[in-house]
């Protein structure tokens, strides 16, 4: 629907689902993201619990589990959206911030404001997610200016506007959005009826799960590699423009903090996991010398400790080829560890 950095590959959080739980199973994911795992979960008739501290995690997650159930449905409540867009009052461009409106035509832009504050209307997340996934890119069908796809900044020296002005011309949002919803629709799967999925904003420090899970399969921030606020910067201001500074936090960033929070992550596993139920991580290694310790090695460590019913049961390393990178030659995350912890 939209790009998300350090996403998980849907065949892979798919095959990891079908391996370690079972249909009905409470599967759980602190770290959603995108909500590839829990919507995987949900596709195999798992009821899935997501959660992430983030809320461009927050719109995605619940575009997926919750999308239309149609294209037919999709596109009405588009069209409703945009007429209920279309009444509102013209923005004043005098009160986007200038780092935003350097992207956009101003006509282009007084749209996009308008239909996103009314897809931030609690229920109209699929419209949102698929706002935010035609938000800046180069192509004719997305919002911006010339810009990157994934993490957003001005092609302007590639496209200067004076050799390339159809691309800084004014760009219409009906004909655009109504295509995402489209092309979302074109590889359609919606969870089975019987599958109940949840998402919670929260930072895995403060989530309260029910008493007792399944599974808990999650990829954590990969340590001190990515920056899901900068990155995402962009769709995050649309999303809500009062949050953009305070997204991000230190997990990234520190490692005593990544250490923390899956700290906080094993006694929550020790507590809830049900009888020879899996927890499953998807840790990113990072090869800078600077830590003297990978990433991989202190999960291991923290779960010996905080959750010692779990047994560490396998572990499968995957280089990541180049090509299957959102990030091409990016100089952090070459490998994942796939950790399998088993409570006995
Ligand atoms: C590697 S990504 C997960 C990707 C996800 N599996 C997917 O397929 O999109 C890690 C996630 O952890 C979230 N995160 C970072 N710090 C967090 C915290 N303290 N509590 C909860 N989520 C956090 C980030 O917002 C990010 O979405």
């Amino acid at each position: 629907m939209s790009p998300y950095i350090g996403k998980i590959k849907s065949a892979i959080a798919g095959e990891l689902v079908e391996r370690f739980s079972k249909p009905g199973d409470l599967v759980v994911d602190p770290f959603a993201g995108a909500g590839t795992i829990p919507f995987e979960a949900a596709l195999r008739g798992r009821r899935a619990l997501a959660a992430d501290i983030s809320p461009y995690a927050r719109i995605l997650s619940k575009a997926k589990l919750s999308a239309p159930r149609s294209l037919g449905a999709a596109l009405c409540l588009a069209e409703r959206a945009l007429e209920e867009a279309a009444r509102l009052p013209k923005p004043d461009l005098r009160e986007v911030p200038p780092w935003v409106r350097r992207f956009y035509h101003p006509e282009t832009l007084r749209e996009v404001l308008n239909l996103a504050s009314v897809c931030r209307q609690p229920g109209n997340e699929f419209l949102m997610a698929c706002l935010l996934g035609i938000l800046h890119h180069q192509r004719p069908g997305f919002l911006s200016y010339p810009s990157s796809h994934l993490v957003p900044y001005l092609r302007d020296r590639k496209y200067p506007r004076h050799k390339f002005p159809e691309m800084y011309a004014y760009r219409h949002l009906k004909p655009r959005l109504l295509a995402k919803v489209k092309r979302s629709y074109k590889r359609f799967a919606r969870p089975r009826g019987s599958a109940v999925a949840e998402f919670k904003q929260t930072a895995v420090q403060n989530l309260e799960l029910p008493a007792r899970f399944g599974a808990l399969i999650t990829s954590p921030p990969y340590m001190n590699a990515l920056d899901y606020g900068r990155d995402n910067r962009l769709r995050l201001w649309f999303i809500d423009p009062s949050l953009v500074d305070e997204v991000d936090n230190d997990v990234t960033q520190r490692r005593q903090a990544f250490i923390d929070a899956i700290t906080s992550l094993a006694s929550i596993v020790e507590r809830g996991l049900g009888r020879n139920g899996y927890c499953v991580f998807v840790v990113g290694e990072e090869f800078k010398r600077s830590f003297d310790a990978h990433p991989s090695d202190a999960v291991v460590r923290i779960m010996r400790e905080q959750a010692p019913s779990l047994r560490l049961k396998t572990v499968m390393a995957d280089e990541i080829p180049d090509v299957r990178r959102t990030r091409r030659e990016c100089k952090g995350v070459k490998t994942e560890h796939f950790l399998v912890f088993q409570r006995n």
